[in-house]
């Protein structure tokens, strides 16, 4: 479901001298979260997260998702123009939101809420796609990262609803080199971590388990590894491989059985992605790499990137970990970088839009 694209009229910037200054919104799928960004720099960052309404479901209920995002967002607005101390919103230079892609009726919340602002206001409205405020996340953090301005690299993009290698080559100019074909890496974690009830979300589980298992154990399958151009990915097998180890061994039967099942999940996992990840940089010949998105959080994952780095010669980004789950912060970030760029408006409910589609370039 696509709304048409919607303009706002332009305002001169507040002043040239200082960073673009804006309050995002994110309700793209099951965290409500608002931030007060300056550039790269978060003034204040709020996320209140839905996971106990769908831990019991196993998994994301939409309509539920939609429900809480309107009893969170009033309040997570307010508490984060309090943590910000900001108490005139004309202080601000613009408001934006996570527009697509993401749950309609999820999205819808911040949209409408962000509309309203706006409307109030008179400030412009800009809509930022979830993955391209990933794709922020890193540079934000610590004095060190906020300083560090916005440069081209190779991004591994892995979350609950992607698993993607792109060329970020600049704002807006997304090249992507390869993709899932099926089930989404953080999707992965999220179904064998349901089929070996242990909750939900499964990535966090998973990994701490991991630590104390063999990731040797059980040789679980590395999927289109072979072919050395290809730079798809695939995770629905090894999801497959999972339930059929668990039907013809049982579900483990001790601790430590349960972790070294884990541990080789995960490793299955972290194989694929770092190689394809290894290939894609050497294609594209980016001397930097990041890993952005839910997954970038993973322990295991984060030691074999920078053992790669090592090898191969690039420096690897991960986001500080309050920034590798959904936030607004990465959205701020990305709002206000095309807000400094000249964008005024353009707001775009979808479900699904690539990072690559023609409305991601800068007018
Ligand atoms: O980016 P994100 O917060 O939401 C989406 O945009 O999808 O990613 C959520 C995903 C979930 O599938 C969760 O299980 C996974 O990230 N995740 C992890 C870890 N922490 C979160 N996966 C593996 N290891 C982790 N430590
Ligand atoms: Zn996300």
């Amino acid at each position: 479901m696509t709304h048409p694209v919607e303009t706002t009229p332009v305002p001169a910037p507040a002043s040239p001298q200082r960073p673009a200054r804006v309050l995002a919104i994110e309700s793209s799928c099951d965290e409500t979260a608002c931030a007060i960004v300056e550039g790269l720099e978060v003034r204040a960052s709020v996320v209140a997260t839905q996971i106990e309404v769908h831990a019991s479901f196993g998994g994301i209920v939409p309509e539920l998702a939609s429900r809480h995002h309107l009893s969170a967002v009033i309040p997570v607005i307010e508490a984060t123009l309090a943590k910000a101390g900001l108490t005139d919103l004309r202080d601000l230079d613009a408001i934006v939101v996570t527009d697509r892609p993401g749950l309609v009726g999820a999205l819808l919340v911040g949209v409408q809420v962000g509309r309203g602002l706006a409307a109030a206001t008179g400030l412009p409205l800009l809509g930022v796609h979830h993955m391209e405020g990933h794709i922020f996340s890193p540079f934000l953090g610590d004095e060190q990262r906020s300083s560090e301005p916005f440069t081209p690299h190779l991004a591994l993009l892995v979350s609950g609803g992607h698993s993607e290698l792109v060329h970020v080559r600049g704002l807006g100019d997304y090249e992507i080199l390869g993709a899932t074909r099926d089930d989404a890496v953080g999707e992965a974690f999220d179904k064998v971590a349901k089929l070996v009830g242990v909750g939900y979300p499964g990535g966090p589980v998973i990994d701490r388990l991991a630590k104390e298992g063999d990731p040797a154990a059980i040789a679980f399958p590395r999927a289109m590894l072979r072919d050395r151009k290809n730079l798809e990915f695939s995770f629905s097998g090894l999801k497959t491989a999972v339930l059929v180890h668990i039907e013809e061994h049982g579900q483990p039967s001790s601790r430590a059985e349960l972790a070294d099942l884990c541990a080789s999940f995960q490793a299955a996992v972290v194989d694929v992605l770092v190689a394809k990840t290894r290939r894609a940089r050497a294609r594209v010949g980016a001397s930097r790499v990041h890993v952005v998105g839910g997954v970038s959080a993973n322990s295991a994952l984060r030691a074999a990137i920078e053992a790669a780095a090592i090898e191969d010669g690039f420096t690897v980004s991960v986001p500080a970990l309050r920034y590798c789950g959904d936030n607004a912060a990465m959205i701020g970030a990305a709002g206000a970088a095309r807000f400094a760029a000249g964008v005024r408006g353009g707001v775009s409910v979808a479900a699904s839009v690539p990072l690559d589609d023609p409305s991601m370039v800068l007018p």
